[in-house]
């Protein structure tokens, strides 16, 4: 299907089919097992760097049961693999593009030289391969990756490219950690879907985009998961457009969230309900009893792109339960918090619209800010009025204050991206890393889909501090293209 029949289908999205509209009260429906994305293997060199090959491919997959229709994928008709990766390890990627379209791949939340980073200045054409490499040094932290070439980001990722990209901290120990058994992701989207199945809608339409109203957890719908552990650890990411989740579950029970976008918390804050905005990810510890059936839900909230109860998924405890380690009450291998200088440089953004920052739209020539390697500043960024949220690639940040008031506990650890609410201002402590590249930028944006393709994005420079005022404001936007 090219983009024209793609977006004619939109025609067809009155025929999504009942089972998606509003809660999906009744447990009985959720009769798919969830998939839970492969771990991709690395080829181990000599020297110990991990390569990792990843083909950007279309192929037919089942949305709804029994009706394969066509969808984007890493290795794969839908989705792509978990990477999982330890602290200190060298990696080397092969992303391949195999889709008739140019596209880039982001590694989100990774900290690494601009020229690796995957945003819209590293597109690779079709029939290309792109080979970034770096050295993982971060916290451990659940990660992603998913397309960015400007402009199509949004469909790119509707059409199912996404995946989770795993850190590992020889520092953590004492959380669940066996993958797909008592450590499983969960990548949150939302759909609208024909009668045949497939996914329709314009992604660049309306104020918003995509507010879908089918629930698909790892690709899967109405999915059920066998917990066979008394705790179980879920890294969920909301991969969505532009859905905010306000997970719970249907008994309201307790849990356990333990990380944030860029790291563990310092300890585990419990909590009956967790806010995600599109890009971000939470750890959660949750506690099953044998034989028992839960549902985790997302309840409506009040800012456009929260609305409606929807059921996401059913989990099911074994009659017995295998004993799980307890959930330590100080969790080692977070970060320390982010310390201020008196003397920070304080940075402003105000978001316009749906597709402007500062009054400008994104310009691939154009730097907006250059920022001094190593770095701590005061992002401080204002909401005019549509929902946003806001990004930034390479960096932690802690949240310092949302219209003044603290964030909640479990949302005042590392992050990489943050909800802004409409009329409101959100103050950021953030950490800049130390890859100097006067000529390659990195990225902030509303990771809102429809937003972040209109327009809210600028770009930055990392660069040798004191070297502030010789960087030249416009770049090349042709220089780097990794074709066949
Ligand atoms: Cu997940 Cu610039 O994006
Ligand atoms: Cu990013
Ligand atoms: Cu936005």
């Amino acid at each position: 299907m090219n983009r024209r029949q793609f977006l004619a289908a939109v025609a067809l999205s009155g025929f999504a089919s009942a089972c998606g509209s509003g809660a999906m009260s009744d447990p009985a429906a959720f009769r798919t097992e969830l998939r839970v994305p492969p771990l991709l293997v690395p080829k181990v060199d000599k020297d110990g760097t991990r390569r990792f090959a990843l083909t950007m491919q279309r192929g037919r997959s089942e949305i709804l049961p029994g009706k394969p229709v066509e969808t984007w994928g890493f290795n794969g008709p839908h989705l792509g693999p978990t990477i999982r990766v330890a602290r200190g390890d060298r990696v080397r990627m092969a992303v391949t593009n195999r889709l008739d379209e140019a596209s880039t791949v982001h590694w989100h939340g990774m900290r690494l030289p601009a020229k690796m980073d995957g945003g819209p200045h590293q597109m690779i054409e079709p029939g290309g391969t792109w080979s970034p490499h770096w050295t993982i040094d971060q916290p451990a932290a659940t990660s992603w990756y998913h397309p960015h070439p400007h402009g199509a980001t949004a469909e790119h990722v509707y059409r199912g490219l996404a995946g989770m990209f795993i850190i590992d901290d020889p520092a953590e120990t004492e959380l669940p950690a066996k993958y797909g058994i008592d450590d499983v992701p969960l990548i949150l989207q939302d759909k609208n879907l024909a009668e045949d199945g497939s996914p329709t809608g314009d992604p660049l339409d309306g104020t918003f985009g995509i507010l879908g109203e089918h629930m698909l957890v790892n690709g899967t719908h109405a999915p059920f998961l066998n917990v066979r552990t008394e705790r179980v650890r879920f890294r969920i990411l909301n991969g969505s457009n532009a859905r905010m989740y306000h997970l719970a579950f249907a008994d309201r029970r307790a849990f356990h969230v333990v990380g944030g976008d860029a790291g563990l918390l310092p300890a585990p804050v419990q909590v009956e309900q967790v806010s995600l905005t599109p890009g971000e990810r939470v750890e959660v510890v949750a506690a099953f009893t044998a034989g028992e059936q839960v549902l985790l839900r997302t309840l409506s909230g009040s800012d456009d792109i929260d609305e409606g109860d929807f059921d996401l998924l059913k989990i099911v405890a074994a009659p017995r339960l295998a004993a799980s380690p307890r959930l330590p009450s100080r969790l080692a291998g977070a970060p320390a918090p982010i310390a201020v200088p008196p003397n920070a440089r304080v940075r402003r953004f105000q978001l316009n619209g749906h597709d402007a920052i500062n009054r400008k739209e994104m310009d691939l020539s154009r730097i907006d800010e250059v920022v001094p390697a190593g770095a701590t500043e005061i992002w401080e960024i204002e909401n005019t009025v549509y929902a946003h949220n806001f990004h930034i690639h390479e960096v932690a940040f802690q949240v310092l204050d949302v219209d003044g008031e603290k964030p909640p506990a479990y949302g005042s650890g590392h992050k990489d991206t943050v909800y802004v609410p409409p009329k409101s201002t959100v103050r950021l402590a953030v950490r800049f890393g130390r890859f100097t590249d006067p000529a390659t930028p990195y990225m902030y944006h509303c990771h809102i889909l429809r937003h972040e393709d209109s327009g809210m994005m600028g770009q930055f420079v990392i660069v040798e501090p004191g070297t502030e005022n010789q960087v030249p404001r416009t770049i090349a936007t042709d220089h780097a293209h990794h074709g066949a």
